[in-house]
């Protein structure tokens, strides 16, 4: 498939299934012989953003070092992926101007009774006990995206038939576009 640059930009509290829809998206896109790079927030933190925590700041500079990076690569037409909370809806809207009509957000939106149900990393639990502080969408804020372009919801929805819905918008503006001439030449 032919592509264009752009950034996908998953937003959402933990747990919500942002690390599994890039992963089902960044699979698709290698299946369709298309370059990309998936940052995760979980992964930066470990080596790009290592040593920063969960203040609004250190959340801040996350963000718009993932931002920086994803903007690197997307206006050299390798498609990005980016997977972090990214709480705050200004640095998020800052990242957005940065990067301009390649930039798409996706808000994967999950009840918080439902996180913490499901609970998979047992982080929740600590942070209603106050083990953790400031945990986004417990005790720190989490500001809903109001104008993203793609908006998931995981209650409603299963992770493959949400994947499908961002694969086909990625189709519709044609950010990725199927070339059969191409294929059979
Ligand atoms: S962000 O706010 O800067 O975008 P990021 O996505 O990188 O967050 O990291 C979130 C992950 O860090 C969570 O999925 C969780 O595993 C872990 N984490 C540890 N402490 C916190 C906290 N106080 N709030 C949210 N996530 C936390």
């Amino acid at each position: 498939m032919a592509h264009k640059g752009f950034t996908l930009w998953f937003t959402g509290l933990s747990g919500a299934g942002k690390t599994t829809l890039a992963d089902l998206v960044a699979d698709k896109l290698a299946q369709s012989g298309v370059p990309r790079e998936v940052l995760d927030g979980d992964v930066v933190r470990t080596n790009l953003s290592k040593g920063l925590g969960f203040s609004k700041e250190d959340r801040d500079t996350n963000i718009r070092r993932i931002g920086f990076v994803a903007k690197l690569l997307s206006r050299n037409g390798i498609p990005v992926i980016t997977a972090a909370i990214s709480p705050y809806r200004e640095v998020r809207d800052e990242v957005r101007k940065n990067i301009g009509k390649g930039f798409i957000e996706v808000y994967v939106k999950a009840k918080l009774d439902t996180l913490v149900k499901r609970d998979v990393k047992g982080l929740y639990e600590k942070a209603i006990k106050g083990e953790i502080k400031a945990f986004t969408g417990v005790s720190d804020p989490y500001e809903e995206p109001l104008n993203a372009e793609i908006v998931i919801d995981t209650d409603a929805e299963g992770e493959l038939q949400s994947a499908d819905k961002i694969w086909n918008y990625l189709v519709e503006k044609g950010f990725v576009v199927a070339e059969p001439a191409l294929a059979r030449a």
